[in-house]
């Protein structure tokens, strides 16, 4: 797809908002769903960014991007990208979307971990469904919170919403709300019941592992806890020796090293459409048709999933030869 930069918000140094315009078709999507921009002097730096937008605004997206030392998609956002440019993006995907039918929803944000999840927030709210909402954004800095005004006015517009800032750091003497982390004196101070709630978190690993853990201690099914991790480590194999034979959409290829299929294609120059390589976005999805792969992701697909034969490239070590086809 291409969008067009219509405008662009600096919350503060660090954090900026684009607002994008399709040139072409408009594509719907869900709430907490991404676009992955090509970023680069070339686009060959592919990087997911989640909408922080609400789907019911449709005709334009928007995505607020961090930046990160020396990282080379952000600074590029930040740096170069200007008002009226033109950008190449991918169609919204992503898994991590607001599910239908639930008495009360729980929001845990992390910093800029918060951008799918106020998707997830407006969208129910300017759709007036009538779920208790609860959403908890925490920062170590007060000047990190920069949706905090935002979610302050739509909490006093709607009463179903229950809105809890949060700082972890020691600073920002002014900061008269709660201080510390998400955890369960909180979550029922502001009046979380568990066993009616389902979670959706976005943010470090850390918190949401632990919110994980005590969910699950709370009797919350593991079908009702949703999170979108931004940034994990690689895949790694643990040791494979020995050939084998790769055959991709109808092409054999010797298979020799510890490498993901993704990685293999790659050394072999076959494009393969990937974005964070680390098992989150699923835009590497490919369909194995016959062998095996050890996957190390045990939690992107359910089990009839895999039983389907779908892998993600940047997660599959073959361990014995195997035919792959794109995914439809
Ligand atoms: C599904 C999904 C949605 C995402 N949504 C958003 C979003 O809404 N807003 C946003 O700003 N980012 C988001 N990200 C992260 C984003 O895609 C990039 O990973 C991030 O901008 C860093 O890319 P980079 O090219 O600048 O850094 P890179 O060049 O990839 O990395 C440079 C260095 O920074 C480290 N690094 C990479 N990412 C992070 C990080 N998040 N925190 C700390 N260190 C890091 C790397 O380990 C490396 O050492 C999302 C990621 C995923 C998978
Ligand atoms: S490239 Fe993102 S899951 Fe494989």
């Amino acid at each position: 797809m291409r969008v067009k930069v219509s405008k662009i918000i600096e919350h503060c140094p660090t954090i900026k908002t684009f607002c994008l315009e399709p040139m072409d078709t408009y594509k719907k999507y869900f709430a907490g769903q991404y676009l992955t921009i090509h970023t680069g002097a070339d686009g060959d730096v592919l990087r997911p960014y989640s909408l922080s937008s609400s789907p019911t605004n449709p005709g334009s997206y928007e995505i607020s991007v961090k930046l990160i030392e020396g990282g080379l998609g952000s600074t590029w956002m930040h740096s170069e990208v200007k008002i009226g440019d033109e950008l190449t993006c991918e169609e919204p995907e992503g898994k991590f979307t607001l599910q239908q039918a639930a008495l009360t929803s729980v929001f845990v944000a992390g910093g800029i971990g918060v951008t799918p999840v106020l998707s997830m927030v407006k969208y129910a709210l300017a759709i007036k469904d009538t779920r208790k909402l609860f959403f908890f954004y925490a920062s170590r800095y007060l000047k990190d919170l920069v949706f905090h005004q935002e979610l302050l006015d739509l909490a006093s517009e709607n009463p179903n919403l229950i809105y809890v800032p949060i700082i972890s750091g020691d600073q920002d003497p002014e900061w008269t709300g709660k201080r510390g982390r998400v955890n369960q004196e909180l979550l029922e101070e502001a009046g979380v019941i568990f066993k009616r709630a389902e979670f959706y978190t976005c943010g470090p690993d850390a918190m949401m592992s632990d919110l994980q853990e005590l969910a699950l201690s709370q009797k919350v099914s593991k079908s009702n806890f949703h999170k979108e991790l931004f940034q994990v480590a690689a895949p790694v194999n643990s040791g494979f020796s020995g050939t084998l034979n790769v055959n991709y959409k109808g092409v054999d290829y010797e298979y020799s090293k510890e490498q993901s299929l993704l990685d293999f294609l790659h050394s072999k120059k076959v494009r393969v459409r990937h974005s964070c390589k680390s098992g989150i976005c699923g835009s590497c999805e490919v369909q194995l048709k016959e062998g095996e792969v050890r996957h190390v992701n045990e939690e992107f697909f359910s089990d009839e999933e895999l039983a389907e034969g779908r892998r993600l490239a940047c997660c599959s070590f073959p361990v014995t030869d195997v035919v792959v086809d794109k995914h439809n």
